[in-house]
């Protein structure tokens, strides 16, 4: 994937809204079998592995799901890695932790509109919530960034299955 799109795409997600237009997020872009996907890897596997043990799932469960993800993250061709800064909030305060943490998610929506736009498929991964430290220490993160999620980015080999949303009479209410 050129690098030209990944700017693009990166660029786009810099015009999403933010809370008092504080543009709390920040990017890590890792590529495809580099150092730092391996780091990553290994972060991730030995988190997962930690809390499946603790949590008591069987031995067995634990390899087959490192496997799977595994294979997912080796595979895919460009990462980006969603930060937060966690300085960028005008108080420390509940509400305004939470502003900032909806304004790095419009900037994740914005990257995956801007990823289709280009013609890539993208997903959304929640995987770095459970391994932040670990995520920032094995990419060498400045200590303000945590990692909120990753986003895989690659041009489809697979059509979307047609998608079942909830109707409108379900979601929404008149008052
Ligand atoms: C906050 C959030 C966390 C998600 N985490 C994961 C994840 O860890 N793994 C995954 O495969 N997809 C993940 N997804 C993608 C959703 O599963 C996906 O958006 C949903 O199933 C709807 O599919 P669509 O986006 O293709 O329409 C996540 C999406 C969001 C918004």
């Amino acid at each position: 994937m050129p690098d030209s799109v990944i700017e693009r795409i990166l660029t786009t997600a810099t015009y999403a809204p933010s809370a008092h237009n504080l543009q709390p997020w920040r990017f890590a872009i890792v590529a495809p079998a580099s150092a730092g996907r391996e780091r990553l890897a290994h972060a991730l596997t030995s988190a997962m592995r930690r809390d499946m043990t603790a949590e008591g799932a069987p031995a067995a469960e634990i390899e087959s799901r490192v496997a799977r993800s595994l294979k997912r993250l080796n595979e895919a061709p460009v990462i980006i890695v969603l930060c937060r800064d966690v300085t960028a909030v005008r108080e420390h305060k509940r509400e305004d932790e939470i502003m900032s943490i909806q304004s790095v998610a419009n900037a994740a929506t914005y990257l995956l509109l801007a990823a289709h736009a280009e013609g890539l498929g993208g997903n959304w991964i929640c995987w770095t919530l459970y391994a932040q430290e670990e995520t920032r220490q094995a990419l060498g993160l400045p200590e303000t960034w945590e990692p909120q999620a990753m986003v895989f980015i690659g041009y489809a080999d697979e059509e979307p299955k047609e998608k079942v949303v909830k109707p409108l009479n379900e979601i929404v209410e008149q008052v």
